[in-house]
């Protein structure tokens, strides 16, 4: 469950990544894969290429920001991740990798309005993602 004082973080985050969620899921799949290589081999790098998956992402998290009083609206997408998820075998080895990057990526292209309650907000909701 996200806790409520992160909660007015990501409700303040809608309007910002309806803005530069896709420059943040950019910047995020070049560090975390430059950083970590061997995750190339779980991505289809061809989805990679033509931007699928940076698309993909960037309106998972606008859609998770939209819609966090209404989980139920949530659940069609959410069940489609997962499954992705699990097909690819994704382990929880693999959720620190990409919480760093992409609270890293928040950082990079936010600047200074990327305020620490800021990441530490989004840091718990990919923490306890998909589950709040
Ligand atoms: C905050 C947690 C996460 C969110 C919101 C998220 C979101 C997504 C979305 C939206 C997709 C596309 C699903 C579709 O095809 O419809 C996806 C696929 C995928 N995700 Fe995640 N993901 C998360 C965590 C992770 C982690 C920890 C990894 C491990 C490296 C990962 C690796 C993948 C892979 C390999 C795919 C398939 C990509 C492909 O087909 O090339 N994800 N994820």
């Amino acid at each position: 469950m996200l806790s409520a004082s992160a909660r007015p973080y990501i409700d303040a985050s809608v309007p910002v990544l309806r803005e530069h969620s896709l420059d943040i899921t950019k910047v995020f799949y070049a560090n975390m894969l430059g950083a970590h290589p061997e995750l190339k081999n779980l991505f289809n790098m061809g989805n990679q290429a033509s931007g699928v998956q940076q698309q993909s992402l960037a309106s998972a998290l606008f859609a998770y920001a939209a819609n966090i009083a209404n989980p139920a609206a949530l659940a069609p997408v959410v069940t489609r991740i997962v499954h992705k998820h699990a097909a690819v075998g994704l382990t929880a080895a693999h959720y620190p990798i990409v919480a760093e990057h992409l609270l890293g990526a928040i950082k990079q292209v936010l600047g200074d309005a990327a305020s620490d309650d800021l990441l530490s907000a989004w840091g718990e909701a990919i923490g306890c993602w998909p589950t709040c």
